[in-house]
């Protein structure tokens, strides 16, 4: 069984669009989810991070959601323009972004910044 050092969970929930509360497809999750998938591949990271579709995480008015474990790094309004950032900077080197942080993270207090 691998020993990840991190995994990276991105929400691809669906809802109608009428939904008020909207969901992260509308929001581009799926194109998210398989740019995270496609560069962890390229990199040749596979063995050591993991990029899964989740299913609703709670911050559906921040979507694009990204949560990214062991640290519990929660990123809103994710873009695939985002993603070579968040897999440089924060995924390999552990830096967080605090441009993409949802707010109320005190546990992030002590991380390093990108
Ligand atoms: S739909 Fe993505 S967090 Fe709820």
């Amino acid at each position: 069984m691998p020993h990840l050092t991190r995994h990276i969970f991105i929400c691809t929930n669906v809802r109608k669009p009428e939904d008020p509360k909207g969901c992260c497809t509308a929001r581009g999750g799926d194109a998210v989810r398989d740019l995270f998938k496609q560069l962890v591949h390229e990199r040749g990271l596979k063995s050591k991070v993991r990029a899964n579709a989740a299913g609703c995480l709670d911050q559906c008015a921040h979507g694009a959601v990204v949560l990214i474990y062991p640290e519990q790094i929660w990123y809103g309004h994710v873009t695939p323009a985002d993603v070579p950032e968040i897999l440089e900077r924060t995924v390999i080197e552990g830096k967080v972004i605090d441009r993409l942080l949802l707010t109320d993270q005190p546990h992030l207090a002590g991380l390093p910044r990108a």
